[in-house]
């Protein structure tokens, strides 16, 4: 990677405008941090309403995204003496702007803080553009899965708590429950599924049938259409089948999409299942969710990652267990594309994550 001396970063200027690159100051690391050179970022939506409507943006100009991979250039005084990383390691991190407001906690820059309980070595096999798909992700997959009591993701809305386990880097016991995933073959969605799969409990997930494999491929033992007429049915029927066959708990629906369609359809089969858990990744249904339902929003910067970050993410990436999935697109070498990934992301994407190297 080529060293830098100066940092740049894709600026926001105003909400609604292009990003322009232009130069930006150097980071430091504090105790808890690390400054990272960013060998690849990627898109996530919430990036695409950060620049169309300037939410979540506390500072201007603003540097903003969640995603980094690179290589450590700084790490602060407590980060050295946990030892956990050293100058010159490859790593993947989660920038978390979303919550500080910090430039310097944006991903589209050359130079990134991460704090160290958000970032893992990433493997020597595994290229930045294809680590960086994790991070971001990952952490919403644990939001969603583990939380054990519930939060606030938004003023009135409360956070789901599952009360999950982590996923174990041993083959998994099976737990006796069973997640349906709405979106199996997003980022957010093939995570959770990824990451329940490794922690032993059975996953129903629906997505396009092109993705079938994919979602497979995460550990999910059925996969519907999200366009079969018969959806609810089958989704049912496969959640009765998982309890007949392993005596497997219902424990609810983790909706990665979040649209008036899939929220008709969560409402629907958790009335037949008789309730359970409804963790949404935006605000849930307003009305019509009957008191058997708890239904909640994922906010997804949250310590209880934290054990994730620091126990599994590197051993699960080196034995493949953890797949950087899905897979990148490569939109373009340079702070630049940016934008580019920010539009391509606006127009929609299918089981792949916009990414952009550096
Ligand atoms: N609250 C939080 O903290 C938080 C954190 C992260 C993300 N989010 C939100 O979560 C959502 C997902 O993010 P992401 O990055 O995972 O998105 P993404 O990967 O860009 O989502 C694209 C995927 O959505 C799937 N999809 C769309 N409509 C569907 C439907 N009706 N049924 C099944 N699958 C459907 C598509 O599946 P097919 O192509 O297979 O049809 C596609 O693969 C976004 O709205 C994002 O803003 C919220």
């Amino acid at each position: 990677m080529a060293a830098e001396t100066s940092n740049k970063a894709a600026y926001l200027h105003k909400a609604g405008e292009p990003l322009k690159v232009g130069d930006a100051p150097m980071p430091k690391a504090g105790p808890t941090e690390m400054v990272i050179r960013n060998g690849a970022i990627a898109i996530n939506p919430v990036d695409t309403h950060m620049q169309q409507a300037g939410v979540f943006i506390q500072e201007w100009p603003a540097i903003f995204g969640c995603d980094v991979a690179g290589e450590v250039h700084e790490i602060g005084s407590e980060v050295a003496a946990e030892g956990r990383f050293k100058v010159g390691d490859r790593v993947i991190g989660h920038t978390i702007n979303l919550t500080t407001g910090r430039s310097q906690d944006g991903a589209f820059a050359l130079y990134s803080v991460v704090q160290s309980a958000k970032a893992a070595i990433l493997p020597s096999t595994i290229p930045f553009t294809e680590g960086v798909v994790v991070p971001f992700a990952l952490e919403a997959a644990i939001c969603a899965l583990s939380v054990t009591e519930p939060g606030v993701a938004l003023p009135g809305v409360p956070t789901p708590a599952l009360g999950l386990p982590y996923p174990t880097l041993d083959s998994a016991k099976p737990l006796g429950k069973v997640l349906i995933v709405y979106g199996g073959s997003s980022s957010v969605g093939s995570m959770t599924t990824q990451l329940a799969f490794a922690a032993g409990i059975k996953v129903v997930s629906v997505s396009g049938s092109h993705n079938f494999d994919l979602v497979k491929r995460c550990g999910a033992s059925e996969v519907f259409d999200r366009d079969d007429p018969e959806l609810v049915e089958k989704l049912i029927a496969a959640v009765a089948k998982a309890a007949g066959e392993d005596d497997a708990e219902f424990v609810g629906i983790f909706d990665a999409v979040c649209s008036p369609e899939t929220y008709a359809h969560d409402l629907a089969v958790l009335a037949r299942l008789g309730g359970g858990h409804l963790a949404c990744v935006h605000p849930p249904p307003a009305e019509g969710v009957p008191e058997n339902v708890k239904a909640g929003m994922i906010f997804a910067v949250n310590d209880v990652a934290t054990p994730v970050w620091k126990e599994y993410v590197t051993p699960a990436l080196e034995r493949g267990k953890l797949q950087c999935l899905p897979p990148p697109t490569v939109v373009g070498k340079g702070l630049e594309f940016v934008q580019t990934a920010l539009e391509k992301c606006v127009a929609g994407v299918s089981a792949t994550k916009l990414v952009v190297e550096l």
